[in-house]
């Protein structure tokens, strides 16, 4: 393998791969090492591409494997060539997710090769180290759970608030909260009529994250209201500059609310129903509705994460390299994203997949193709609005394709 290039022949592949710095070992899933013992005899050969697969629609359709999607990624892990998974998938921690597509899949994976919605979350914990933020969407508290894990420090949940201020939301709601509800640190903090100075002050949210698709859409959206039309974030407040038009956009979130952050733009999904579902983007969609009737039409204000984001392709891309340098390049001073030419960016959605890797511009000069399969949302009887570099069927016709554009045999 590698060294076989640099000269200094090890005794083994074993002794090859007993050269790669344990950290970076710990990179390369252990079976898959057996991959790399079995293929070395065969090609010790470089690629300076890689693939990026989207998961539901490519690979798993709900947690069915889609037809010649382990053919797909065990046939690169023989090839050694590099891959990861970039999902607008999320809701639980990468490793809890990682692990369950391995196992469906019966391909060895891990977390340095995956990027969800919200891992690039991770990246503003010092953003937010000490401040209290919200976090909304998936199953239970599991996103609770994946925030603190990431480090933010003071999480709450819809299900707290509700819990702790019933009459936040006169209509109840028909999910049993309580199970994951934590109470809050001194609950006497009642959102109440608010004036400078009270002490103690309402209870205040200091940034909201969307991390997975919301369950309870009316909750949900009844907390983001109040907390965009607050005083600085204090649940309970309202802001004297709401409606002012002498301020700019009528004087809505001019006055320190939470910033709001969306993991995932998806307005439709390929779930286990024969038709695509509605997703997250469903969620913001309507949530933007009702803020346009609240306010007389003023602009949210929000930030937006997923594909096909920038910001997500560039993490996604930092994490391929170092994944890349991992798997081929202990030593090597030409690995990481120097040498990275080309990504094949595997997708069934148009809208995040295509578009993301045709507008996304690589801080490393690395050149992102589309590939749409038609394995999942895609719709075939519409002229996709963002246009791939190919339609082809399934994922492995997609690798064939990018290996053929790579004449690798
Ligand atoms: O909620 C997940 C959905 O929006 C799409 O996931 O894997 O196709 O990016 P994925
Ligand atoms: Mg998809």
């Amino acid at each position: 393998m590698a060294t076989l290039i640099w000269g200094t022949r090890p005794r083994s592949l074993a002794a090859a791969v007993g050269q790669v710095p344990k950290l970076l070992q710990a990179s390369v899933p252990r079976q898959w090492q057996h991959n790399l013992q079995t293929s070395a005899q065969v090609l010790p050969k470089v690629s300076d591409f890689a693939f990026a697969f989207d998961i539901d629609g490519v690979l798993l359709r709900s947690s069915n494997p889609l037809p010649r999607a382990r053919k797909a990624l065990s046939y690169l892990q023989e090839q050694r060539i590099p891959f990861i998974l970039l999902t607008n998938g999320g809701g639980k921690s990468e490793k809890e997710r990682v692990q369950e597509i391995s196992d469906h899949l019966e391909v060895p994976l891990d977390v340095s090769m995956f990027v969800q919605a919200h891992t690039p979350f991770a990246e503003l914990v010092g953003e937010y180290k000490d401040k209290c933020i919200l976090v909304v969407g998936g199953e239970g508290d599991k996103c609770r759970k994946v925030a603190e894990n990431y480090g933010f420090a003071n999480v709450l949940t819809p299900a707290d608030l509700i819990t702790a201020f019933p009459n936040l939301w006169p209509f109840g709601s028909f999910q049993n909260y309580k199970p994951y509800a934590r109470a809050l640190s001194n609950s006497t903090l009642s959102p109440r009529s608010y004036t400078p100075n009270l002490t103690p002050p309402p209870l205040k949210i200091d940034a909201i994250f969307i991390f997975h698709d919301p369950r309870d859409w009316a909750l949900d959206t009844q907390l983001l209201l109040d907390l965009l039309l607050s005083s600085s974030g204090h649940l309970g407040s309202l802001s004297p500059k709401n409606g002012n038009p002498s301020l700019p956009n009528n004087g809505y979130q001019q006055d320190s609310q939470p910033p709001l952050y969306f993991s995932n733009p998806d307005l439709l999904w390929a779930a286990a129903y024969h038709l695509p579902r509605l997703g997250q983007g469903g969620f913001r969609e309507a949530f933007e509705g009702v803020w346009k009737a609240v306010t007389g039409n003023a602009k949210l204000e929000k930030k937006m994460f997923g594909k096909p984001h920038q910001e997500t392709f560039a993490f996604a891309e930092k994490r391929l390299a170092r994944h890349r340098h991992a798997l081929l390049g202990a030593g090597r001073s030409r690995i990481g994203t120097e040498g990275l030419k080309r990504v094949y960016m595997v997708g069934d959605n148009p809208e995040s997949d295509i578009q993301g890797a045709n507008e996304f511009k690589s801080p490393a000069g690395s050149q992102w193709r589309s590939i749409l399969v038609r394995s999942g949302v895609f719709d075939e009887g519409k002229e996709p609005v963002h246009r791939p570099d190919v339609v082809v069927g399934d994922v492995w016709d997609a690798v064939e394709w990018g290996l053929e554009r790579e004449g690798w045999k």
